[in-house]
């Protein structure tokens, strides 16, 4: 800004003086949000709104069931029954796989409607030769949400059905490519979007999505992965006129790893590890043992029957099967056509299943990388509130460390705003000795410590919002 004449000078010397008085208001903003205590902010899928930001990841076999699911959705999350296999829970699962997987999945639906009224979500394997009967009981009993993995939701999706029923959709990815390849088709094939999306990143317990150069690699940390989700799905954000929540999953532990990655731009996320070592998790005691028993050196791959890498604790059966010595098995039911179940001697489900009852010789344990920091089993509730307060203790060591950046910048605003005032008393005072060349010279002085004061109160600007957008996040 240039000022030829003298009064506009003076007016603009006038107003940055009286600014100056920014940042007092700049400090009691940021007084306020320290002393209120923050808090996370609820996620919003369409009409759906879970005060808590956490989904619990659906895990099959059979330990997220109405139990686990009802108890996160009663500590204000999203809490997800797990379809894949559930049929093996019921008796007449190696007459009629299908039948019983059906039977399983409507029963434990109404049973967790039974015991809460908050947020029920399936998780589904898009493999899964049952996906289409399982979506049809969704549908019949009206589930809040489907998360949809392990493949691409796009071809041969039921979407006016599902509207219809009032069900959102989230599909589960690995990298932005695979989340705006899905937006992109659903766009094309069915003129509509999902309406969330959870991206998992390497440090996840099940099944992953990477290959196993790819897990320890920089370029694929859920923290990479999330950014590159955000951008990816903003031109959909702005077509549907909405936010489109990315739900960050994998190695989720503390409070802390959620304030991280919700100020990276993810809206919530999915844990699975935690909620294992739950009392109300539906495996077995044996089960969740195995999580407070496991050394960080106990948790590694597998080469799952599926075609993916998975993450286990790994123990005895594995090493057997992996050595070919298990015993010879029959494939009662062959719930996804591409599996390799005899290649891997044996089969997964029954594996994951036995596991679930506590038979842990004829089984193993799905787990994420943190799952050894876990050292006994809590309740839900208690769980929720341990994150929470983790969550705030993050915010307010960011907090704090945005104030100590404020003081410095107000520090240094005091400084250069007695340089600006001294600058033009000296500029004025050489404008009445008629001393045109040196009062040239003061103005440019003045000039450049007014600019300097600017680019402080920017600084000071840009420090509150971040609080502001802290308090939010
Ligand atoms: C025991 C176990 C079973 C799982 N089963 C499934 C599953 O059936 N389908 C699925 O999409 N993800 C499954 N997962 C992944 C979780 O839903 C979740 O995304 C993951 O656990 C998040 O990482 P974390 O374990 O580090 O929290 C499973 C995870 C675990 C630990």
């Amino acid at each position: 800004m240039t000022h030829t004449t003298l009064p506009s000078l003076l007016t603009y010397f006038k107003e940055t003086v009286q600014q100056t008085n920014i940042h007092l208001s700049v400090k009691k903003s940021i007084d306020r949000l320290l002393a209120s205590t923050p808090s996370w902010p609820a996620l919003t899928i369409g009409d759906l709104v879970a005060p808590t930001p956490i989904i619990q990841g659906g895990m099959g076999v059979g330990i997220s069931l109405s139990g686990l699911a009802s108890a996160v959705a009663n500590a204000g999350g999203i809490g997800v029954i797990a379809a894949n296999g559930i049929g093996l829970m019921e008796k007449g699962y190696f007459q009629d796989g299908q039948a019983a997987n059906i039977r399983a999945l409507r029963s434990e639906i109404k049973k967790a409607r039974s015991l809460t009224d908050g947020i029920i979500g399936v998780n589904i394997m898009v493999a899964i030769s049952d996906f289409d009967q399982f979506l049809a009981v969704c549908i019949e009993e009206r589930v809040d949400l489907i998360f949809l993995g392990a493949g691409l939701p796009i071809k041969g999706m039921p979407v006016t059905q599902l509207r219809e029923a009032n069900i959102k959709v989230v599909p589960i990815v690995s990298s932005a490519r695979a989340a705006s390849m899905i937006f992109r088709m659903w766009e094309k094939l069915y003129n509509d979007i999902p309406d969330a999306i959870v991206v998992e990143g390497p440090k996840a317990g099940g099944h992953l999505g990477f290959t196993a150069e790819q897990l320890d690699d920089p370029a694929y940390q859920i923290e990479r992965l999330v950014v590159e989700v955000v951008d990816a799905l903003r031109p959909f954000e702005s077509s549907r006129g909405s936010a489109i929540p990315v739900i960050a999953a994998g190695g989720v532990y503390s409070g802390a790893d959620i304030h991280r990655l919700l100020c990276l731009g993810a809206s919530a996320v999915q844990m699975g590890t935690r909620f294992v070592a739950t009392k109300e998790c539906d495996a077995d005691i044996h089960f969740k043992e195995a999580y407070i028993k496991a050394r960080k050196e106990d948790i590694g791959l597998i080469d799952s029957p599926v075609g993916m890498i998975g993450r286990a604790i790994r123990n005895r059966f594995i090493t057997d099967s992996e050595a070919g010595l298990r015993p010879a098995f029959r494939c009662a039911y062959q719930c996804l056509s591409s599996c390799k179940a005899q290649e891997a001697h044996y089969c997964i489900s029954i594996a994951l299943n036995n596991a679930r009852k506590g038979t842990m010789e004829s089984g193993f344990v799905f787990a994420g990388t943190n799952a050894y920091r876990i050292k006994r089993i809590v309740a839900v509730a208690d769980l929720v509130d341990e994150l929470l307060v983790g969550y705030q203790r993050a915010a307010l060591g960011r907090l704090t460390r945005l104030l100590r950046r404020f003081e410095r910048l107000k520090a240094d605003y005091a400084t250069i705003e007695a340089q600006v005032a001294s600058l033009a008393s000296v500029y004025e005072e050489l404008i009445l000795r008629s001393l045109p060349e040196q009062a040239k010279r003061a103005k440019a002085h003045y000039r450049r410590a007014c600019l300097g004061l600017e680019r402080i109160r920017l600084a000071l600007g840009e420090t509150i919002a971040q609080g502001a957008a802290l308090m939010k996040a």
